[in-house]
Protein backbone atom coordinates (compact mmCIF):
# COMPACT_ATOMS: atom_id res chain seq x y z
CA UNK A 1 0.00 0.00 0.00
CA UNK A 2 1.28 3.66 -0.62
CA UNK A 3 2.15 5.89 1.81
CA UNK A 4 2.32 9.06 -0.39
CA UNK A 5 -0.26 11.33 0.32
CA UNK A 6 -3.53 11.11 -1.74
CA UNK A 7 -3.53 13.90 -4.57
CA UNK A 8 -5.92 16.41 -3.58
CA UNK A 9 -8.43 17.13 -6.74
CA UNK A 10 -9.32 20.39 -5.55
CA UNK A 11 -7.18 23.10 -3.58
CA UNK A 12 -8.08 23.05 -0.11
CA UNK A 13 -9.43 26.69 0.94
CA UNK A 14 -7.69 28.81 2.62
CA UNK A 15 -8.68 29.85 6.36
CA UNK A 16 -11.06 32.85 5.95
CA UNK A 17 -9.18 35.26 8.34
CA UNK A 18 -10.44 38.31 6.19
CA UNK A 19 -13.34 39.83 7.87
CA UNK A 20 -14.83 40.80 4.60
CA UNK A 21 -14.35 37.21 3.02
CA UNK A 22 -15.99 35.45 6.57
CA UNK A 23 -19.08 38.51 6.23
CA UNK A 24 -19.58 37.41 2.40
CA UNK A 25 -19.55 33.49 2.82
CA UNK A 26 -21.85 33.62 6.07
CA UNK A 27 -24.09 36.16 4.76
CA UNK A 28 -24.45 34.77 1.06
CA UNK A 29 -24.54 31.18 2.22
CA UNK A 30 -27.84 31.49 4.33
CA UNK A 31 -31.28 31.13 3.45
CA UNK A 32 -32.14 34.34 3.37
CA UNK A 33 -29.33 36.03 2.04
CA UNK A 34 -27.80 39.10 3.83
CA UNK A 35 -24.36 41.18 4.04
CA UNK A 36 -23.58 43.47 6.55
CA UNK A 37 -24.05 46.85 6.41
CA UNK A 38 -20.35 48.11 7.19
CA UNK A 39 -19.43 46.17 3.88
CA UNK A 40 -20.70 49.58 2.41
CA UNK A 41 -17.58 51.84 3.69
CA UNK A 42 -14.83 51.63 1.35
CA UNK A 43 -13.23 54.44 -0.20
CA UNK A 44 -16.07 54.67 -2.65
CA UNK A 45 -18.88 53.87 0.01
CA UNK A 46 -18.00 56.12 2.12
CA UNK A 47 -17.62 58.93 -0.47
CA UNK A 48 -21.64 57.80 -1.64
CA UNK A 49 -22.41 58.34 2.21
CA UNK A 50 -21.30 61.53 2.04
CA UNK A 51 -23.36 62.92 -0.82
CA UNK A 52 -26.08 61.30 0.37
CA UNK A 53 -26.02 63.75 3.65
CA UNK A 54 -26.69 66.42 1.34
CA UNK A 55 -29.85 65.09 -0.38
CA UNK A 56 -32.57 66.74 -0.01
CA UNK A 57 -34.35 63.57 0.61
CA UNK A 58 -32.28 62.53 3.25
CA UNK A 59 -33.37 64.68 6.16
CA UNK A 60 -31.78 62.86 9.20
CA UNK A 61 -28.13 65.04 8.61
CA UNK A 62 -29.53 68.47 8.28
CA UNK A 63 -32.44 67.94 11.04
CA UNK A 64 -29.70 66.79 13.61
CA UNK A 65 -27.55 69.49 12.79
CA UNK A 66 -29.69 72.13 13.28
CA UNK A 67 -30.75 70.53 16.93
CA UNK A 68 -27.34 71.32 17.57
CA UNK A 69 -27.36 74.81 16.77
CA UNK A 70 -30.68 75.67 18.23
CA UNK A 71 -29.48 74.20 21.43
CA UNK A 72 -25.83 73.29 21.72
CA UNK A 73 -24.94 75.52 24.51
CA UNK A 74 -28.32 74.15 26.29
CA UNK A 75 -27.12 70.78 25.68
CA UNK A 76 -23.42 71.45 27.21
CA UNK A 77 -25.28 73.35 30.14
CA UNK A 78 -26.90 69.72 30.75
CA UNK A 79 -23.77 67.89 30.46
CA UNK A 80 -22.18 70.02 32.87
CA UNK A 81 -25.06 70.02 35.61
CA UNK A 82 -25.16 66.03 35.11
CA UNK A 83 -21.34 66.09 36.69
CA UNK A 84 -21.76 68.79 38.91
CA UNK A 85 -25.05 67.07 40.65
CA UNK A 86 -23.27 63.51 41.20
CA UNK A 87 -20.10 65.53 42.70
CA UNK A 88 -21.36 68.23 45.05
CA UNK A 89 -20.75 70.89 42.48
CA UNK A 90 -16.70 70.10 42.48
CA UNK A 91 -15.65 69.12 38.98
CA UNK A 92 -12.69 69.59 35.86
CA UNK A 93 -13.84 71.15 32.34
CA UNK A 94 -16.12 68.96 30.57
CA UNK A 95 -14.32 66.60 27.88
CA UNK A 96 -16.15 65.15 24.64
CA UNK A 97 -15.40 60.95 23.63
CA UNK A 98 -17.25 60.30 20.43
CA UNK A 99 -17.97 56.70 18.29
CA UNK A 100 -17.52 56.82 14.96
CA UNK A 101 -15.39 60.01 13.87
CA UNK A 102 -17.77 62.88 13.44
CA UNK A 103 -17.58 65.55 10.99
CA UNK A 104 -16.20 69.04 11.70
CA UNK A 105 -19.42 70.42 10.99
CA UNK A 106 -21.26 68.35 13.05
CA UNK A 107 -19.53 67.35 15.87
CA UNK A 108 -17.79 70.73 15.82
CA UNK A 109 -20.86 72.65 17.00
CA UNK A 110 -20.85 71.44 19.74
CA UNK A 111 -16.83 71.75 20.79
CA UNK A 112 -17.68 75.20 19.82
CA UNK A 113 -20.28 75.53 22.31
CA UNK A 114 -18.05 74.06 24.65
CA UNK A 115 -14.86 75.80 24.08
CA UNK A 116 -17.24 79.15 24.74
CA UNK A 117 -18.14 77.46 27.71
CA UNK A 118 -15.00 76.88 29.73
CA UNK A 119 -11.94 77.74 27.41
CA UNK A 120 -10.36 74.29 25.98
CA UNK A 121 -12.05 70.83 25.66
CA UNK A 122 -10.46 67.59 24.61
CA UNK A 123 -11.83 65.50 22.05
CA UNK A 124 -11.72 61.90 21.57
CA UNK A 125 -12.80 60.11 18.74
CA UNK A 126 -13.10 56.31 18.68
CA UNK A 127 -13.08 54.99 14.96
CA UNK A 128 -12.49 51.88 13.45
CA UNK A 129 -10.86 53.43 10.05
CA UNK A 130 -7.90 55.62 10.71
CA UNK A 131 -8.45 56.91 7.52
CA UNK A 132 -12.02 58.50 8.64
CA UNK A 133 -10.15 59.30 11.78
CA UNK A 134 -7.66 61.47 10.15
CA UNK A 135 -9.75 63.19 7.94
CA UNK A 136 -12.05 64.20 11.12
CA UNK A 137 -9.07 65.28 13.38
CA UNK A 138 -7.79 67.50 10.75
CA UNK A 139 -11.24 68.91 9.75
CA UNK A 140 -11.67 69.46 13.98
CA UNK A 141 -7.91 71.12 14.30
CA UNK A 142 -8.11 73.02 11.66
CA UNK A 143 -12.06 74.89 12.41
CA UNK A 144 -11.78 75.00 16.14
CA UNK A 145 -9.53 76.28 18.13
CA UNK A 146 -9.01 75.76 21.99
CA UNK A 147 -9.89 71.75 21.32
CA UNK A 148 -6.95 68.93 21.94
CA UNK A 149 -8.22 66.00 19.66
CA UNK A 150 -7.06 62.84 20.79
CA UNK A 151 -8.00 60.24 18.64
CA UNK A 152 -8.44 56.46 19.47
CA UNK A 153 -8.35 53.81 16.64
CA UNK A 154 -10.55 51.12 18.09
CA UNK A 155 -13.89 48.70 16.74
CA UNK A 156 -16.38 50.17 19.43
CA UNK A 157 -19.02 47.18 18.39
CA UNK A 158 -16.32 44.28 18.87
CA UNK A 159 -13.27 45.71 21.20
CA UNK A 160 -14.01 46.54 24.79
CA UNK A 161 -13.20 50.35 25.06
CA UNK A 162 -10.48 51.75 27.30
CA UNK A 163 -11.15 54.88 27.65
CA UNK A 164 -8.16 56.96 29.71
CA UNK A 165 -9.23 58.72 33.12
CA UNK A 166 -10.57 62.33 33.25
CA UNK A 167 -10.49 64.89 36.47
CA UNK A 168 -13.82 66.29 34.83
CA UNK A 169 -17.25 64.98 33.56
CA UNK A 170 -17.41 63.26 29.92
CA UNK A 171 -19.94 63.54 27.40
CA UNK A 172 -19.86 60.69 25.34
CA UNK A 173 -21.36 61.26 21.46
CA UNK A 174 -23.07 58.85 19.54
CA UNK A 175 -25.09 60.95 16.68
CA UNK A 176 -25.83 60.64 13.23
CA UNK A 177 -28.27 57.38 14.44
CA UNK A 178 -25.58 55.83 13.58
CA UNK A 179 -26.86 52.88 16.78
CA UNK A 180 -30.01 52.18 14.11
CA UNK A 181 -27.96 50.44 11.92
CA UNK A 182 -27.81 47.79 14.77
CA UNK A 183 -30.42 44.96 16.18
CA UNK A 184 -32.09 45.86 19.38
CA UNK A 185 -29.43 43.49 21.54
CA UNK A 186 -26.54 44.80 19.61
CA UNK A 187 -27.54 48.33 20.10
CA UNK A 188 -27.98 47.74 23.59
CA UNK A 189 -24.37 45.57 24.27
CA UNK A 190 -22.71 49.04 22.32
CA UNK A 191 -24.17 51.70 24.86
CA UNK A 192 -23.14 48.89 27.46
CA UNK A 193 -19.39 48.41 26.53
CA UNK A 194 -19.50 52.31 26.96
CA UNK A 195 -21.25 52.85 29.67
CA UNK A 196 -18.97 49.94 31.45
CA UNK A 197 -15.91 52.54 30.70
CA UNK A 198 -18.01 55.49 32.18
CA UNK A 199 -18.79 57.00 35.76
CA UNK A 200 -21.37 58.83 37.65
CA UNK A 201 -21.82 61.79 36.59
CA UNK A 202 -20.90 61.31 33.27
CA UNK A 203 -23.47 61.83 30.04
CA UNK A 204 -24.29 60.32 26.87
CA UNK A 205 -25.69 62.42 23.86
CA UNK A 206 -27.80 59.89 21.29
CA UNK A 207 -28.67 60.64 18.29
CA UNK A 208 -31.71 58.90 16.82
CA UNK A 209 -33.98 59.05 13.95
CA UNK A 210 -37.82 59.10 14.79
CA UNK A 211 -41.02 56.84 12.93
CA UNK A 212 -42.55 59.20 10.83
CA UNK A 213 -45.17 58.92 7.80
CA UNK A 214 -43.69 56.33 5.41
CA UNK A 215 -42.80 58.54 2.42
CA UNK A 216 -40.51 61.00 3.91
CA UNK A 217 -38.56 57.46 5.14
CA UNK A 218 -38.97 55.90 1.46
CA UNK A 219 -37.85 58.85 -0.55
CA UNK A 220 -34.89 59.32 1.86
CA UNK A 221 -33.73 55.61 1.27
CA UNK A 222 -34.76 56.45 -2.13
CA UNK A 223 -33.23 59.56 -3.64
CA UNK A 224 -34.45 60.73 -7.08
CA UNK A 225 -30.44 60.57 -8.57
CA UNK A 226 -29.60 57.71 -7.15
CA UNK A 227 -27.19 58.39 -5.03
CA UNK A 228 -28.46 55.80 -2.26
CA UNK A 229 -29.20 53.18 -5.43
CA UNK A 230 -25.44 53.42 -6.25
CA UNK A 231 -24.00 53.30 -2.71
CA UNK A 232 -26.39 50.13 -2.53
CA UNK A 233 -24.83 48.47 -5.55
CA UNK A 234 -21.06 50.01 -4.29
CA UNK A 235 -21.46 46.66 -2.09
CA UNK A 236 -21.55 44.55 -5.48
CA UNK A 237 -18.64 46.12 -6.92
CA UNK A 238 -16.70 45.68 -3.35
CA UNK A 239 -16.97 42.06 -3.85
CA UNK A 240 -16.04 42.03 -7.00
CA UNK A 241 -12.95 43.88 -6.83
CA UNK A 242 -11.75 42.33 -3.76
CA UNK A 243 -13.30 38.65 -3.85
CA UNK A 244 -12.93 38.51 -7.74
CA UNK A 245 -16.81 38.10 -7.65
CA UNK A 246 -18.98 37.94 -10.96
CA UNK A 247 -21.31 40.47 -9.91
CA UNK A 248 -23.25 42.16 -13.27
CA UNK A 249 -24.26 45.20 -11.27
CA UNK A 250 -27.13 45.40 -14.44
CA UNK A 251 -29.22 42.57 -13.29
CA UNK A 252 -29.73 43.85 -9.30
CA UNK A 253 -31.28 46.32 -8.47
CA UNK A 254 -31.70 49.13 -5.45
CA UNK A 255 -34.59 48.42 -2.84
CA UNK A 256 -35.68 50.34 0.09
CA UNK A 257 -38.66 49.52 2.18
CA UNK A 258 -40.24 50.10 5.20
CA UNK A 259 -41.12 47.15 7.90
CA UNK A 260 -43.81 48.68 10.17
CA UNK A 261 -43.44 45.58 12.41
CA UNK A 262 -39.75 46.11 13.13
CA UNK A 263 -39.78 49.56 12.96
CA UNK A 264 -37.05 49.95 10.24
CA UNK A 265 -35.79 51.46 6.77
CA UNK A 266 -34.74 48.44 5.21
CA UNK A 267 -32.25 48.01 1.95
CA UNK A 268 -31.83 44.86 -0.21
CA UNK A 269 -30.31 44.23 -3.46
CA UNK A 270 -32.97 42.73 -6.22
CA UNK A 271 -31.94 39.64 -8.46
CA UNK A 272 -33.77 40.64 -11.81
CA UNK A 273 -33.56 37.56 -13.30
CA UNK A 274 -32.34 33.87 -12.05
CA UNK A 275 -28.55 33.69 -12.49
CA UNK A 276 -25.68 32.14 -10.41
CA UNK A 277 -22.61 34.52 -9.73
CA UNK A 278 -19.48 33.02 -9.01
CA UNK A 279 -16.62 33.77 -5.88
CA UNK A 280 -13.87 32.04 -7.00
CA UNK A 281 -11.50 33.35 -4.13
CA UNK A 282 -13.92 31.75 -1.75
CA UNK A 283 -15.04 28.96 -3.85
CA UNK A 284 -18.87 29.82 -3.61
CA UNK A 285 -21.31 29.40 -6.38
CA UNK A 286 -24.48 31.31 -5.14
CA UNK A 287 -27.86 30.99 -7.10
CA UNK A 288 -30.48 33.88 -7.25
CA UNK A 289 -34.14 33.58 -8.27
CA UNK A 290 -35.26 35.96 -10.35
CA UNK A 291 -36.62 38.20 -7.62
CA UNK A 292 -35.00 37.30 -4.72
CA UNK A 293 -33.04 39.70 -2.63
CA UNK A 294 -29.82 40.31 -0.38
CA UNK A 295 -30.31 42.17 2.45
CA UNK A 296 -27.62 44.79 2.82
CA UNK A 297 -29.23 47.10 6.03
CA UNK A 298 -31.77 48.09 8.82
CA UNK A 299 -32.05 51.41 9.69
CA UNK A 300 -34.34 51.41 13.41
CA UNK A 301 -36.56 54.41 13.56
CA UNK A 302 -36.98 54.90 16.96
CA UNK A 303 -40.11 56.28 19.52
CA UNK A 304 -39.43 58.38 22.72
CA UNK A 305 -40.38 55.43 24.48
CA UNK A 306 -38.26 52.85 22.71
CA UNK A 307 -35.68 55.21 23.21
CA UNK A 308 -35.71 55.25 26.85
CA UNK A 309 -35.90 51.34 26.92
CA UNK A 310 -32.95 51.18 25.15
CA UNK A 311 -31.26 53.36 27.19
CA UNK A 312 -32.59 51.63 30.56
CA UNK A 313 -31.29 48.66 28.77
CA UNK A 314 -27.43 49.85 28.66
CA UNK A 315 -27.70 51.48 32.32
CA UNK A 316 -28.73 55.28 31.61
CA UNK A 317 -31.09 57.69 32.83
CA UNK A 318 -32.94 60.15 29.96
CA UNK A 319 -32.42 63.34 31.42
CA UNK A 320 -33.16 65.64 28.28
CA UNK A 321 -34.37 65.57 24.63
CA UNK A 322 -33.98 67.75 21.61
CA UNK A 323 -36.28 67.64 18.78
CA UNK A 324 -36.66 69.35 15.19
CA UNK A 325 -40.12 71.64 14.98
CA UNK A 326 -41.04 68.35 12.97
CA UNK A 327 -39.75 66.13 15.86
CA UNK A 328 -38.17 63.70 12.91
CA UNK A 329 -35.20 63.71 15.05
CA UNK A 330 -33.97 63.21 18.49
CA UNK A 331 -31.27 64.42 20.39
CA UNK A 332 -31.03 63.04 23.75
CA UNK A 333 -29.13 63.87 27.13
CA UNK A 334 -28.78 60.45 29.05
CA UNK A 335 -26.95 60.62 32.71
CA UNK A 336 -25.29 57.78 34.43
CA UNK A 337 -26.14 58.12 38.04
CA UNK A 338 -24.20 57.00 41.30
CA UNK A 339 -25.84 53.92 42.53
C1 LIG B 1 -25.10 55.67 8.72
N1 LIG B 1 -26.55 55.43 8.84
C2 LIG B 1 -27.09 56.09 10.04
C3 LIG B 1 -27.31 55.72 7.62
C4 LIG B 1 -28.81 55.44 7.84
O1 LIG B 1 -29.61 56.30 7.54
O2 LIG B 1 -29.15 54.37 8.35
C5 LIG B 1 -26.81 54.88 6.45
C6 LIG B 1 -27.61 55.07 5.20
N2 LIG B 1 -28.13 54.11 4.47
C7 LIG B 1 -28.76 54.61 3.44
N3 LIG B 1 -28.73 55.91 3.52
C8 LIG B 1 -27.99 56.23 4.60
Amino acid sequence: MSTQTPLLTTPPMPLQTDPVASAVREGLSAQRKWLPAWLFYDAEGSRLFERITHLQEYYPTRTERAIFTGYADGIIDAAVRIGAEAHNGQQGSLRMLELGAGSASKTGILLDAAVRRQGTTEYLPIDVSATAMDEACRGIAVALHGVQVRPQVANYVTDTLSIPPHAGPTLALYIGSSIGNFGPEEAVAILRNLRAQLRAGDSLLLGTDLVKETAPLLAAYNDADGVTEAFNLNMLRRMNRELRASFDLASFRHRAVWNAVESRMEMHLESTRAQVVRIPSLGLSVSFAAGETIHTENSYKFTPRSIAALLDAAGFRTAETWNDERSWFAVTLAAIDSR
